[in-house]
């Protein structure tokens, strides 16, 4: 926390960013901090920070849309911290628009910015991403803000991932987990095969990846599909991952590969709802592909990572030995790893594959 700094936490109704303030701002036990709730009344929120078992003597609930009367009663209680819960429900007179539309959310979030930096105070701001509001909503605040945060998780999962989009006080991409229990959000110490629920059946088109996210390996599946096409235009759908990258892959492999692909429809997946931005996964692609077109499932024990370079060379990626080593810990029991990725690594248990070539590590599969 900074003073003076501002955070944008965005993500979906539901997703427990209410609970994750409120169990924050029970770190704060000496200081005063205060928690402004424009959706829920006080009495919602001081029930849920009893569940939570809470206790912070100096954190203080406040009822208030109306951003001037909010800041008038907030200063002189000087909050170290100050949440808004959430800024589609301020508003403030300067504007007659409804609460909620852009310029009301525009103009709420720029007082309470300079609130922030007058008073010296910590502000964070919840903002509700929907599918549909996306661009309405909170991401008209990214360039006002110190830190922009996202916090995402699916339906039916427990887990949540607090992914920075923005930090300046900070590594931007860094990535914390926790799970969802009934006594609200716990921090998950070792996340890194969370999204990984290896299937009993081999099917075709599966691949383990370790990939790289924030400062630390993750071990993620990703799914590929390659079908006949009935279409003039192949279809090239890519979920979690950019689907240029993915078209760029398979000119690779019709060059590099002799594989060719250009017919077919192919559709590719990251399990686990994971938005891989990261070029380590390229191999894994690679693969996933080859084993649906062949329709051939691929060693189980087998976990790959690597970036393709557009000459058909496996180029190495960032934290190579710890990404070996994760996948070892999770009991895989071979590697195609990019060649300088390999080198000074004595490991049992595990035997690591080095190559330079797509040709090579297509040969070796
Ligand atoms: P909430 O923090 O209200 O979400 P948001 O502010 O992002 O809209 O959390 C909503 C969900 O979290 C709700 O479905 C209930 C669940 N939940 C728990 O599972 N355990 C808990 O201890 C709490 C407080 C909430
Ligand atoms: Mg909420």
């Amino acid at each position: 926390m900074v003073e003076r700094s501002v955070v944008l936490i965005g993500g979906d109704p539901g997703i427990g960013k209410s609970t994750l303030l409120t169990q924050t701002l029970s770190y704060f036990a000496d200081e005063p901090v205060l928690y402004v709730t424009g959706e829920e009344s006080v009495q919602q929120v001081s029930l849920r920070a009893k569940r939570l078992n809470v206790n912070a003597p100096n954190l203080r609930l406040l009822a208030e849309t109306q951003v001037e009367n909010m800041m008038a009663l907030a200063e002189p209680f000087k909050p170290k911290v100050m949440v808004i819960d959430s800024i589609q429900t301020m508003f403030t007179d300067l504007l007659q628009s409804a609460p909620g539309s852009v310029g009301q959310i525009r103009e709420s979030a720029a007082l309470l910015v300079r609130f922030a930096k007058r008073t010296q105070t910590a502000l964070i701001l919840v903002g509700h991403v929907t599918k549909e509001g996306m661009l309405a909503g909170p991401r008209v605040l990214e360039h006002m803000v110190d830190a922009v945060l996202y916090f995402e998780g699916q339906k039916d999962s427990r887990f949540r991932v607090m992914r920075a989009i923005k930090n300046r006080f900070g590594a931007a991409n860094e990535l914390g987990v926790f799970a969802m229990t009934d006594t609200g959000l716990k921090p998950v110490s070792h996340p890194s095969a969370i999204f990984l629920n290896r299937s009993e059946v081999d099917v075709p088109g599966q691949m383990v990846m370790v990939t790289w996210e924030g400062t630390r390996p993750l071990l993620i599946e990703v799914q590929a599909l390659v079908d006949e096409s009935h279409l003039g235009h192949p279809r090239r759908v890519a979920v979690g991952m950019d689907s240029q990258r993915l078209a760029m892959l398979l000119a690779i492999l019709n060059r590099h590969g002799g594989i060719n692909i250009h017919q077919m429809d192919v559709f590719l997946n990251v399990v686990g709802g994971v938005k891989i931005s990261e070029t380590g996964a390229d191999l894994a692609v690679v693969f996933a592909l080859l084993s649906s077109l062949k329709n051939k499932p691929l060693d189980c024990n087998l976990a790959v990572f690597g970036e393709v370079g557009l000459g058909g060379e496996i180029r190495p990626v960032q934290g190579g030995q710890e990404r070996i080593r994760e996948a070892q810990k999770h009991g895989f029991k071979r590697m195609i790893v990019p060649k300088a990725n390999a080198t000074k690594l004595k490991l049992v248990e595990i035997e690591v594959i080095p190559v330079t070539t797509l040709q090579a590590a297509l040969n070796y599969l």
